[in-house]
């Protein structure tokens, strides 16, 4: 079986075709960052005019790459939702128009979904098991024990993680996209020289905060007034990428808790999403899980940021149990992964 998938629903635009034995024949990633660096974070309209003039190109290349022609395919996959709309819309009706023009079976997939099988691509793994999915719209712990099988354990109840970075970054001006220069800065910081909370430590349930986190670094950069030098700058984005760190260790022990009793046999923890690429936070998790007991995987980095690898891989794990889509399959801006996939099997 071999799937090409596509990715539209942030600021990349990706194309990738992928096989059931877990090979990656092509995986295309156009980023955008240049075209939203002067504005500090994505601008939608920006964004969908870009992808609508890569995809076609994007498309072409990945089949070359593959050096395949689309009668070898068995399936075209999209991220249907969730994600900017405009965007979304190109990459599925991109997606559609091959599928009538081919006549292979349309497959709509839940981009958290994308992240949260990302690990079945790259590693030997069987249901079920947990994951931790921290993008830049999303953060949450999701119970997997099959296609469509999903739990939400535990949710941010405000900004998700990585969007706490990218508005962290920007207050410190280390650029955008925010999240990796934030980690580069921290690399040379103490991060125990400003003290900052750690949202929701010892609750008794599995959600994530980072507003108050986000509001911390705020104050103490607005009391320093144009007086952060490099050093206290670093230090200061140290000590929230540690408080970060914090915060998730905390609430992956209450989430594993919670899944090993529901679950006794699985014992693997997962990590996916743009954030899942932090090296401090895959290290810290890292030791965490394995203190626990519990296998832990974390895919490359270049496969947790948005990719369209993982959107036909999950076309894949889908296509296998055929669950295809219609073509009147709507273009979703919110979709819990929780929520039915689509009343459009066919
Ligand atoms: O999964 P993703 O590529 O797109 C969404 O689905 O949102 O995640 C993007 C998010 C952004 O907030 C970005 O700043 C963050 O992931 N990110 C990082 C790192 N690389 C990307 N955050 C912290 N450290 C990183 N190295
Ligand atoms: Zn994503």
């Amino acid at each position: 079986m071999r799937v090409l998938g596509i990715e539209s629903s942030c600021d990349e635009t990706a194309v990738a075709i992928v096989d059931s034995d877990r090979q990656i024949l092509s995986n295309q990633v156009l980023s955008q960052f240049t075209e939203h660096e002067e504005y500090g974070g994505v601008v939608p309209e920006i964004a969908a005019r870009s992808h609508l003039s890569h995809i076609d190109h994007l498309v072409n290349k990945a089949i070359a790459e593959a050096r395949i022609d689309f009668r070898d395919l068995s399936g075209i996959a999209a991220t249907a939702g969730p994600g900017l709309i405009g965007g979304v819309l190109v990459g599925m009706m991109t997606a559609k128009g091959l599928s009538i023009a081919t006549g292979l079976p349309f497959i709509a997939i839940n981009h958290m979904e994308g992240h949260a099988l990302t690990a079945r691509l790259t590693e030997p793994l069987d249901f079920p098991y947990l994951a931790l999915l921290i993008s830049g719209g999303h953060s949450q712990f999701v119970s997997i024990t099959g296609i469509s099988k999903y739990s939400i354990l535990g949710t941010t109840i405000d900004d998700a993680v990585g969007e706490a970075f990218d508005k962290t970054a920007k207050l410190l001006n280390l650029g955008f996209p925010g999240g990796p220069a934030l980690e580069e800065t921290a690399k040379f910081g103490d991060p125990a020289r400003f003290a900052l909370p750690r949202p929701m430590l010892g609750r008794p349930n599995c959600d994530l905060s980072f507003s108050g986190l986000k509001t911390a670094v705020r104050n103490i950069a607005e009391k320093h007034r144009g007086q952060l030098d490099n050093e206290a700058i670093s230090d200061l984005a140290a000590s929230f990428q540690n408080a970060v760190a914090d915060c998730l260790i905390d609430r992956c022990t209450k989430a594993l808790g919670y899944f090993r009793s529901a679950h006794p046999t699985g014992n693997t923890f997962v990590i996916g999403g743009g954030v899942a690429a932090n090296e401090y936070i895959r290290k810290r998790l890292k030791n965490c899980v394995h203190g626990l007991g519990f296998r832990f995987i974390a895919p490359p980095t270049n496969l947790c940021g948005d990719n369209g690898a993982m959107i036909a891989w999950a076309g894949i794990e889908r296509l296998r149990l055929g669950f295809i889509n219609k073509l009147n399959f709507p273009a979703r801006p919110r979709w819990p992964l929780d929520a039915p996939h689509s009343d459009a099997h066919s």
